[in-house]
């Protein structure tokens, strides 16, 4: 990767990377690639609106920590998540039909060891709710919170506490609990980013934040990290222009993706972040309008460079 084509950001981006800490954490998932980053711009970007948006759909909701946050903290009237993945659906499903205070109790009430959680692994679940302890134990207990095939237990973990450095009953059962005060608000969908999106085309009310896996620059990082990791980018920037609504799409700073956000008309702005290794990086915010963005310079990519040296020489400008 040429570091020289990201030397404006340091110039450039006066903003330091979130300290995630200082959100709080709403989500029962360690999410790869979970957007707690993006919480401080989420509040600038609902708030700064004239109109309050009555729904605000996530076609992509992993861990769910925007939708979350959306409703805790008033900035929509509904959220609409929608999900692929069986494993993370049903975690959501459960606790939306009701039956979060079972998943809470069955948290608090199991006794987390190694032979356990196989044991628990190797059972054929018997409904949703079951599957989704059984994702809940996986997310807690795999490498990285990864849920997909190939991955397997922490080893070390936090301190050396191995399978129990990321098992926190009490926090989880209380994360069950709280988002059981505010299911009026919630929905849940389990199915197809890309239905759900054409479906609400029309509606000026809405307003969506999207977040798809993304494998930069084809380093297939999204196939380890998630068992759905294919989009076709292209259609989804197309299928998000075209929105009546209000869209902000995160991606990595790549130069494909700042091709496809000129492409379709879009701005996109870096925010330097820390990934879970807590390396300083950047992601990018895209929407139509980010001027409720201040203190960071748009950027922009020449089409025109990107089609001609396949991410090699292209320059990346500020505009
Ligand atoms: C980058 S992650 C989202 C992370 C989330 N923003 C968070 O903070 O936790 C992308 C998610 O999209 C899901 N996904 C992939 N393809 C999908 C599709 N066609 N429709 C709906 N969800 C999809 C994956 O299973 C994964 O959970």
């Amino acid at each position: 990767m040429q570091r020289d084509l990201f030397a404006f950001e340091s110039q450039n981006t006066p903003v330091k990377p979130v300290n995630v800490a200082s959100v709080p954490q709403r989500s029962l998932f360690r999410y790869p690639g979970g957007k707690t980053w993006f919480i401080p711009r989420l509040r600038q970007w609902l708030q700064g609106r004239i109109a309050r948006p009555k729904l605000l759909i996530e076609p992509f909701v992993g861990g769910g920590i925007v939708s979350l946050t959306a409703v805790f903290e008033d900035l929509v009237d509904s959220v609409l998540m929608v999900e692929l993945d069986m494993e993370i659906a049903a975690v959501w499903e459960t606790i939306i039909a009701g039956k979060g205070e079972w998943l809470a109790r069955r948290i608090l009430t199991f006794e987390m060891t190694r032979e356990n959680a196989l044991r628990e692994l190797k059972k054929e679940p018997n409904g949703l709710h079951e599957t989704a302890f059984q994702t809940i134990i996986k997310n807690r207990t795999f490498h990285g919170g990864i849920v997909a095939a190939g991955s397997g237990f922490i080893k070390k973990g936090e301190s050396g506490k191995g399978i129990l450095s990321r098992w926190y009953p009490a926090t989880l059962a209380k994360r069950i609990r709280d988002i059981d005060l505010v299911l009026g608000r919630l929905r849940f969908y389990h199915g197809d980013a890309f239905e759900v999106i054409r479906n609400y085309r029309d509606d000026r009310d809405v307003v969506f934040f999207v977040d798809p896996p993304y494998t930069a620059g084809g380093k297939n990082a999204g196939n380890r990290l998630y068992t759905h990791f294919q989009v076709d980018h292209d259609l989804l920037f197309r299928v998000c222009s075209e929105l009546a609504g209000d869209v902000i799409m995160t991606y990595d700073n790549s130069e494909e993706v700042r091709y496809l956000a000129v492409k379709y008309g879009f701005e996109a702005k870096p925010i330097p972040m820390k990934n879970t290794h807590h390396a300083e990086m950047t992601e990018l915010v895209i929407g139509k309008n980010l001027s409720w963005m201040m203190g960071v310079d748009r950027v922009s990519e020449s089409s025109y460079a990107y089609k001609n040296k396949k991410y090699g020489l292209a320059k990346t400008q500020l505009v």
